[in-house]
C-alpha cells in the first residue's frame, strides 16, 4: 500500500458527524492561525461524477449498485489526480483531509455489491497517512438525522448496522498497510468530539512542524 503523507480521512456510518467535524476543523485551521495550508474536501465530490452519484444516492437517477461502485472510483480518481487534486496538494505540503475515501467504498459498496468489485476498483489508490473512524451506535446516528426531509439509499437502520460491522473488518488492513487508524467515540456532543479529533490530528508530523 502506498501511503500519501499529509493526507487524512474521516470515516464512519451515516450520521456519525464526519461532515460536522470537518466544518469545526476549518475554524481551527485558518490561515491567520499559521500552520500548513488546509484543504478540506469530501467524497462524493462536487465534480461531474460526484454530482451524478449524489443524484443516484438521492434516488433521482436509478443506477445499478455495480455502476455506483464504478462511479465512486471514477470520482476518486479525479479527486486524487486532477490538477489541484489531493495528490498534488499533499505532495506540495498542504494538509488534506477528506470526508470519506476508499474505506467508504470497501464498506458500502462491499455490502451493496460484494467485496470483489470495490476491492479491484480501489486497489491502486494511495492510502491515507491517518484514518479517523467515527464510531457511534447506528440507532443514535439515525436519530440525529431524523429531521432531514430526504433519505438517501443507504440511510436505513439495517444497512447502517452492517456498515458499522464492516468498518471493523475493513479498517485493520489499512492499519497493516501503514496507515494509522484511530477510533473516535462519536457519541458525545460535537464540541467534545472536536477536541478528541484535534488531539489525534496534532500527532501528524505536518501539524508538529
Ligand atoms: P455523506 O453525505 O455522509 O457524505 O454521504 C455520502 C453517502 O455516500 C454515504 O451514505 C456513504 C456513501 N458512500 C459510498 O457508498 N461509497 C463511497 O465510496 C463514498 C465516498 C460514499
Amino acid at each position: 500500500m502506498k501511503i500519501l503523507t499529509n493526507f487524512a480521512v474521516f470515516e464512519g456510518g451515516d450520521g456519525s458527524g464526519t461532515t460536522t467535524q470537518l466544518e469545526l476543523l476549518k475554524q481551527r485551521l485558518t490561515p491567520e492561525k499559521g500552520g500548513p495550508v488546509f484543504f478540506p474536501t469530501c467524497e462524493p465530490t462536487g465534480g461531474p461524477v460526484g454530482r451524478l452519484i449524489r443524484q443516484a444516492l438521492g434516488k433521482e437517477v436509478r443506477l445499478e449498485q455495480e455502476t455506483i461502485a464504478r462511479l465512486f472510483a471514477a470520482d476518486r480518481a479525479e479527486h486524487l489526480y486532477a490538477p489541484g487534486g489531493i495528490v498534488e496538494r499533499a505532495e506540495r505540503g498542504e494538509l488534506v483531509i477528506s470526508d470519506r475515501y476508499v474505506p467508504s467504498s470497501l464498506v458500502y459498496q462491499g455490502l451493496a455489491c460484494g467485496g470483489e468489485l470495490p476491492r479491484i476498483l480501489n486497489e491502486d489508490f494511495p492510502a491515507p497517512e491517518l484514518i479517523l473512524f467515527f464510531d457511534i451506535e447506528p440507532e443514535t446516528a439515525l436519530e440525529r438525522m431524523k429531521n432531514r426531509t430526504k433519505r438517501e439509499i443507504y440511510e436505513y437502520l439495517e444497512f447502517q448496522i452492517e456498515v458499522r460491522r464492516r468498518y471493523r473488518d475493513v479498517l485493520p488492513a489499512f492499519g497493516g498497510g501503514g496507515s494509522e487508524v484511530i477510533v473516535i467515540d462519536a457519541s458525545p456532543p460535537p464540541g467534545r468530539v472536536a477536541e478528541e479529533v484535534w488531539r489525534t490530528l496534532s500527532r501528524m508530523p505536518i501539524l508538529k512542524a
